[in-house]
């Protein structure tokens, strides 16, 4: 099972987390599995701090209903709740999800939060929409996150956002694998995704330093923010 001793990124940025090249051990690393295994340790896998341009973007909406995909351990999820979100935590991790309706319960967010065991890659909004949908750090193989978008877009209830944050394969992941450079993205690239209909308001890559072991790195977080239109 992978430990996380060295790499467990409880400061949220990831970059240690990938840094570790799972592909070369563990085939299925895209796979449920996988992040089953992960989510099945003693100790949590991220901090439990909610992501930064999450932070810097929905601060700036009108709290009302949310859906989170790839929420992992909820971090997420709990800050938007406890800014007065309702807020669907979707995962294909069964224990992940477990995990994050646990976090939710100790933070007393329960009541505003539920979840969702899906599969991103064949994320069908079934009816259900929300206000404001968004994903960090979900990384679909071969470039998979553009349709992805499409799908997450197609549950965004008229004037609601559409917020996409992932790594760009920059500089610091030289080392990882094919298959996971292929699977980050810069935000243009998620621009094709969007179905008519959604303005593009951020499509950029936004640098960001981490400290990991004393090393200052440097990444970007490829952020995607859209608003569908059609109501104020
Ligand atoms: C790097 S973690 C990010 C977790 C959380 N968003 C955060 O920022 O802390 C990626 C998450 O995506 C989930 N995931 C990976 N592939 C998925 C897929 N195809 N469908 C749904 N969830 C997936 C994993 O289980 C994991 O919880």
């Amino acid at each position: 099972m992978h430990t996380h001793a060295d790499d467990t990124p409880r400061t949220h940025d990831h970059s240690t987390d990938d840094a570790t090249d799972h592909a070369a051990t563990e085939p299925d690393f895209f796979e449920v599995a996988s992040w089953d295994d992960r989510y099945d340790g003693d100790d949590s896998v991220w901090s439990g701090n909610p992501n930064p341009q999450l932070v810097t973007e929905a601060s700036k909406l009108k709290p009302g209903s949310a859906l989170d995909v790839g929420c992992g351990e909820g971090g997420d999820v709990i800050w938007l709740a406890q800014q007065g979100w309702h807020v669907t935590g979707a995962d294909f991790s069964a224990k992940g999800l477990a995990r994050a309706a646990q976090h939710a319960k100790e933070a007393g967010v329960d009541d505003r939060t539920d979840w969702w065991q899906v599969d991103a890659r064949e994320f069908d909004a079934a009816g259900r929409s929300y206000d404001l949908v968004t994903s960090h750090f979900l990384h679909l193989p071969d470039g998979r996150m553009v349709d992805a978008v499409g799908r997450f877009a197609s549950a965004v209830n008229p004037g609601g956002h559409l917020l996409v944050v992932g790594h760009s394969p920059a500089a610091h992941f030289t080392q990882l694998s094919e298959s996971k450079r292929r699977a980050m993205f810069v935000a243009e690239e998620l621009v094709a995704g969007l179905p008519d209909g959604f303005e593009v308001i951020v499509a950029e890559q936004r640098p960001r330093s981490v400290v990991r072991d004393g090393k200052t790195i440097d990444i970007d977080d490829s952020t995607l923010l859209a608003r569908r239109t059609g109501a104020e």
